[in-house]
């Protein structure tokens, strides 16, 4: 492998390091807020979740959905606690006590140091509770909206800069579904709308629920039609799963990742050529995880509970391999994935697991999604990478070694993400770093397990990392050990 500071692919954007809290089973009720729990803070959130959330370093966190905004009354989540309706919540079938709405959201995001993407509901609803919301939210004063928000709390607007225009509208599971041509039409005029009462705001356009949709990509094409012009990106979505046990298969699916980001950067650029653009559509890829484990007892929940644990995975060994390689993909696209959000943060499909009443633990899946997110920033550059490969029940040619390398300047260190995909055999990767006179090897972590399926609790954390990773320094050039199936972060330093 070569690594060289002039083969730059784009400065990475911090907020590919994003994630996701929707009203759903207990990422809300029960994870991030918990009025009874022993680390509740004055305004009932926990303290034990707020301290994790800030080690992940998370830029920017999608709110309120998801499936949920599609059916979702924005006001019911304002204006005093007494006066919030409960409400039937159809996409998860159950009851919504609106305790938490936007503005405690906004109070939990600033706790934790976090931007908020927003996403306005376009299944039910669409201009007019859009364009009151962003009122609401970014207007000074001296308006109907901008006053009621004014009356609760918050003198000041949040000036919220990233909106999503719905979520997933081609799944015809969304409440309000709507085909390509009806959701590119509203979704350009909500845009108009918003962008006439804040014209300082980034939109983002709804992209496929995910690569396997039978309307993908026709579903960009069309709907970008309507939105390029009022659009600054376009969204992706992909959840992957092991049912069949298949862990070279499994670990693999990255590739289906890269596929699905180059077919939409190519969509979008035929749009731009077609309309004779000067804008180039960018890519928010605000879902995308490990969700399958939790899928069949979900079946069970009784309908209309509140808060129930709902998509509770428990993640493996195995898992934590695929979402470094899930992360490395998006640097690998750093001039174009803009922004990115594991779905979700607390409870629900999420690194992050709290018990009610209880402890709390890092899932697996914590460990590449902390060190990607507070190492990885700085210039993505693109590795020349000469890698056995092997083939796989879905994929041909898939690297054994799979890597993504950040170079930051300002502290003059190089990191190098790489996993090794062999699930018998270490692999010793060779790196010439010949721009990097100088630079020695500061660490190198190592995530490793025997038993792909092993998975942590709140009484065991069976994976975490280590710190005795082999790699040295030598003329040059970095020579370097990575185990059998293992994650690795290997962190070079000039001082
Ligand atoms: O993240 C869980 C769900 O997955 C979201 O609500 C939806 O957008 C997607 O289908």
């Amino acid at each position: 492998m070569t690594v060289d500071k002039d083969f730059k692919i784009a400065e990475v954007d911090k907020r590919i390091y994003g994630s996701f809290i929707e009203h759903l089973g207990r990422a809300v009720y029960g994870g991030i807020y918990e009025p009874d729990h022993e680390t509740a803070d004055e305004q009932g959130f926990r303290e034990d979740v707020i301290k994790l959330v800030k080690e992940l370093q998370v830029p920017i966190v999608r709110y309120p959905g998801g499936n949920m905004v599609s059916a979702y009354n924005w006001e019911d989540g304002v204006g005093p606690k007494q006066d919030r309706p409960r409400r039937l919540e159809l996409a998860w079938r159950v009851t919504e006590t609106n305790e938490i709405g936007t503005n405690e959201f906004m109070d939990w995001a600033k706790k934790v140091n976090t931007d908020v993407m927003m996403a306005v509901n376009l299944g039910t609803r669409g201009i007019d509770a859009a364009r009151n919301l962003i009122e609401y939210m970014n207007h000074p004063g001296g308006t109907y909206w901008s006053d009621l928000r004014r009356s609760h709390g918050s003198e000041l607007p949040y000036n919220i800069k990233t909106w999503c225009l719905g979520n997933e509208m081609d799944g015809p599971w969304q409440v309000g579904h709507k085909t390509a041509d009806e959701y590119g039409r509203l979704a350009a005029e909500t845009a108009k709308a918003m962008r006439l009462v804040d014209p300082t705001i980034e939109l983002v356009s709804c992209g496929s629920s995910n690569s396997n949709m039978p309307t993908f990509p026709e579903w960009e094409a069309k709907t970008l039609e309507h939105t390029y012009e009022f659009a600054d990106y376009i969204s992706l979505h992909q959840y992957y799963g092991n049912r069949s046990h298949d862990t070279a298969n499994f670990i693999a699916k990255s590739l289906d990742m890269d596929n699905f980001i180059q077919t939409v950067i190519a969509t979008c650029d035929y749009m731009k050529a077609k309309k004779r653009s000067k804008k180039t559509i960018n890519l928010s890829f605000d879902e995308w995880n490990v969700w399958f484990h939790s899928r069949e007892q979900d079946k069970e929940i009784e309908p209309w509970t509140i808060a129930p644990p709902q998509l509770e995975d428990v993640y493996t060994f195995e898992d934590a391999i695929l979402v470094g390689s899930m992360l490395n993909t998006m640097l690998k696209h750093a001039d174009r994935v803009k922004m990115a959000c594991m779905a979700q943060l607390v409870n629900v499909i999420a690194p992050i697991m709290t018990e009610t009443g209880g402890g709390i633990f890092k899932q697996t899946i914590f460990y590449p999604y902390y060190y990607t997110s507070v190492y990885g920033r700085g210039i993505a550059l693109s590795p020349v990478v000469h890698s056995p490969k092997y083939d796989s029940k879905d994929f041909t040619d898939v690297p054994y070694l799979d890597t993504s390398v950040v170079y930051n300047e300002v502290k003059n260190e190089v990191v190098i993400f790489a996993t090794n995909r062999h699930l018998e055999m270490p692999l010793q990767v060779d790196i010439d770093i010949r721009s990097f006179e100088g630079y020695n090897v500061v660490e190198h972590v190592v995530l490793e397990k025997d038993n792909v399926k092993a998975t942590n609790s709140l009484k065991k954390e069976q994976i975490k990392p280590h710190y005795n990773g082999e790699s040295y320094v030598q003329n040059g050039n970095v020579t370097t050990i990575l185990p059998k199936l293992s994650w690795n972060m290997i962190r070079l330093n000039k001082r």
